[in-house]
């Protein structure tokens, strides 16, 4: 090539520019989906009543369950919600809907003024609200 100085500088802009652009499709990646097959945060997606889990958010406030438990993943006397549904629990264990019902029905030592407090049907609205919380 015989470029003159100036005509190559155009060359260089030129390339910076088809690198850039190169680049930004790259970061914007129409490729990928940030959600895997099944969805959710790498797990898979969990299933729940909406109208049960209104019910149970209810729930969850009124008897100050929120108060310990965050819903957005943040830090509380108790583990947060927000990803908690399919997760190792603190006892060990998938946390599921057994695991949640015996934690209502046999409550660690600081959840104790809830033992014998809820009927199955109060469980199974917290139990979807918790779900709802699981990505
Ligand atoms: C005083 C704070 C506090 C309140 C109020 C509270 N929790 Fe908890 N909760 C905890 C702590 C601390 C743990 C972890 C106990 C352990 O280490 O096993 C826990 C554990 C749990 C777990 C199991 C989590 C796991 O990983 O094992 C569930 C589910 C749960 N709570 C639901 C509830 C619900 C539903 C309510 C309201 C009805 C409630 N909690 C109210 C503090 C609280």
């Amino acid at each position: 090539m015989n470029l003159k100085p100036s005509a190559m500088k155009w060359v260089a802009i030129d390339l910076a520019v088809v690198l850039l652009i190169i680049g930004a499709v790259l970061w914007i990646n129409p490729w990928s989906s940030d959600e895997p097959a099944g969805g959710g945060g790498g797990g898979v997606a969990v299933e729940f009543d909406k109208a049960q889990a209104e019910k149970g958010k209810a729930l969850a406030g009124s008897n100050t369950c929120t108060s310990c438990h965050s819903t957005t993943g943040g830090a509380g006397a108790g583990p947060t919600w927000k990803g908690l549904y399919g997760a190792t629990g603190k006892r060990g264990g998938k946390v599921d809907e057994a695991y949640i019902k015996e934690t209502l029905t046999t409550p660690p030592a600081v959840m104790a003024q809830y033992k014998g407090k809820f009927k199955d049907a109060d469980i199974e609205q917290i139990t979807e609200y918790i779900k709802s919380l699981a990505q």
